[in-house]
């Protein structure tokens, strides 16, 4: 089994490597590439280090799976040329999720949407995923008509950059320092404010109809993966000064009345999903507690009693991990151990 790790240093890179390991894949031959500026150096496994190359075509002759998380310009690029050399491509990226041909995989939920050979399987976006793995068990049994949903998306999500960001600038907000805020990816260029105690109602692109894309995704991807076109999503993704897990505020309207006692029976039965919801001794999800984990963590479960069959969940998962790298990885566990 012979495992390439495109975009091996950034910041779900690095994490695709760690699951590679901790989930079990088994893998004889592991190859990191990068682009030219990290090319050369070294990222230590548990098989010993290896040496991060250059990702060109070439060095993907003979791969069995190719996990791509360098940006979706890479994936266009890259995803073909390995399908063409007999790969199964499963990339992080945006660029090919809403092709009908590519299935858009969330294990727990749609693995069955995969063929099998060589081809590309997208990986969801990471609020997408972190959403879904509660809201499609409640889907299933009751049917969700509408689903709103409010996120606190953590630095990393905008990868090394963010991280970057936080850290420097909270540094300086602290030392009284003057600063010029960070430009993060996956924003317009003309938009960059300072992370630090800071809420940024802001994460990627402005689309004409006033969404940003990252709202975008939400609604095309749930669709998509819980396969009901008729599913009304509407989402605000703000960008929050932590540095790791994404939160969400989710209200959905069921099509058939969904008691509350039994939502959360269902969530405490599904796996991925970890209830915790005793607020009378303060305990619900928080990105410190959720940081490193493969599940998501789901509380404040309660109906929304201003509206008929509605209810409310809070959900934080580490969109490093189950929103990109352990998802991707359990992918290929599913298909090839
Ligand atoms: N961060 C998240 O929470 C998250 C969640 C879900 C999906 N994603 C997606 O995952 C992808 C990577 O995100 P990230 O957060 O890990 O970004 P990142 O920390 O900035 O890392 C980017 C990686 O891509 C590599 N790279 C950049 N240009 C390249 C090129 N031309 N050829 C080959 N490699 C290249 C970089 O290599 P160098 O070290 O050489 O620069 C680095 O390894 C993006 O598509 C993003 O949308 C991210």
């Amino acid at each position: 089994m012979r495992v390439a790790v495109v975009g091996a240093t950034g910041a779900v890179g690095r994490e695709m490597t760690s699951c590679i390991f901790e989930l079990g894949l088994a893998v004889d031959e592991l190859v990191l590439l990068s682009s030219q500026r990290s090319a050369g150096t070294t990222v230590s496994t548990p098989k010993g280090d290896v040496v991060v190359e250059l990702a060109e075509p070439k060095r993907l002759t003979g791969m069995d799976v190719v996990f791509m998380s360098a940006g979706g310009d890479v994936s266009r690029e890259l995803a073909p040329e390995a399908v063409a050399r007999g790969a199964v491509v499963i990339d992080n990226s945006s660029a090919f999720r809403m092709d009908p041909n590519v299935p858009l995989v969330i294990p727990e939920i749609n693995l069955d949407t995969v063929k099998p050979g060589p081809g590309i399987i997208a990986n969801p976006n990471c609020s997408t995923i972190i959403a879904l793995m509660p809201v499609a068990p409640i889907h299933r049994r009751w049917g969700v008509k509408r689903m709103i949903v409010s996120t606190y998306q953590a630095a990393s999500g905008a990868g090394f950059t963010g991280i970057q960001a936080l850290t420097d600038e909270t540094r300086a907000v602290l030392d009284g320092r003057e600063f010029t805020p960070t430009v993060m990816p996956y924003k317009s260029a003309a938009v960059h404010h300072q992370i630090a105690f800071n809420v940024i109602p802001h994460v990627d692109v402005f689309m004409p109809d006033g969404y940003t894309r990252e709202e975008h995704k939400m609604t095309n991807e749930s669709r998509k993966i819980l396969g009901d076109p008729d599913l009304q999503v509407t989402t605000t993704t703000v960008r929050v000064p932590v540095y790791r897990s994404h939160s969400e505020a989710i209200n959905l309207q069921t099509r058939q009345h969904a008691d509350i006692d039994e939502v959360r029976q269902l969530l405490t039965d599904t796996p991925g999903v970890v209830v915790m919801d005793d607020p009378a001794n303060f305990s619900y999800p928080m990105p410190v507690h959720v940081a490193g984990s493969d599940d998501v963590f789901v509380g404040r479960l309660r109906e929304d009693t201003t509206a008929p069959d509605s209810l409310w969940l809070w959900a934080v998962g580490d969109q490093l991990r189950k929103g990109a790298a352990s998802n991707a990885v359990q992918i290929a566990v599913a298909l090839f151990n």
